[in-house]
């Protein structure tokens, strides 16, 4: 089986960046990668992801959102996640269920029941190996993506909708430390890629 890991944070926390300093790290060290992202990272998935973020749907049920993420996951672990870890590659994706927990269940307060439910239904036992979550207040956040391109239907939320999300991300940390770890967002690129490397290498990732 392949390493699984994945990448995840509030907006503006560097996550595109350090998607590509992991990957580039993982070449480097010679292995096989699949670089993908969620929602998305399949056709339908991709379909999904459009119907989640555009602008048809602003008022889309919090109920109908989570069960979307979690049809995009199902296809996503079946055509490409599964088949690449059992093929022994190394599987990096940008978010996975932990967003699903911060923004459905800290963002939108969708029982939490509900997606652990859905957690055990679509992956059965099949958790990351390795979740980083790049945490940064949602201040530095809104600043750094403040310069981009129009907010899409999930960016458009306010502050404290933010902030519930970056405070859940930082429970399941604490929940789950063997897995889900937080890497300090705020200092410069540099730094944040130093954590990064350290965590790699810790959980046997690079190599010895
Ligand atoms: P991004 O990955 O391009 O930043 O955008 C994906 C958006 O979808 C982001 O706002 C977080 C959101 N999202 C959820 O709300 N739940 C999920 O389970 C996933 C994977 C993403």
């Amino acid at each position: 089986m392949g390493k699984f890991i994945t990448l995840e944070g509030i907006e503006g926390v560097g996550k595109t960046s350090n998607l590509n300093f992991i990957r580039e790290l993982l070449e480097a060290a010679g292995q096989a990668c699949v670089v993908t992202r969620e929602p998305g990272g399949t056709p339908l998935g991709e379909a999904l992801r459009e119907m989640l973020l555009g602008h048809r749907d602003d008022n889309m049920s919090a109920d109908a959102e989570l069960l979307l993420m979690f049809a995009a996951r199902a296809e996503h672990l079946a055509k490409v996640i599964r088949p690449a870890l059992d093929a022994g590659k190394t599987v990096l994706c940008d978010r996975f269920t932990e967003a699903t927990y911060a923004y459905q269940g800290g963002g939108r307060q969708l029982d939490i029941g509900k997606i652990s439910g859905l957690e055990n239904w679509v992956q059965g036992e099949l958790r990351p190996d390795l979740t980083l979550i790049l945490d940064a207040p949602v201040e530095v956040g809104r600043e750094r993506a403040g310069k981009r391109s129009a907010p899409d239907r999930i960016e458009q939320e306010k502050d404290d909708f933010f902030q519930r999300v970056r405070q859940a991300y930082i429970a399941l940390a604490h929940e789950h430390p063997e897995r889900i770890t937080l890497i300090n967002a705020e200092p410069p690129l540099e730094e944040v890629q130093l954590q990064i490397r350290e965590k790699l290498s810790e959980y046997g990732i690079l190599g010895k």
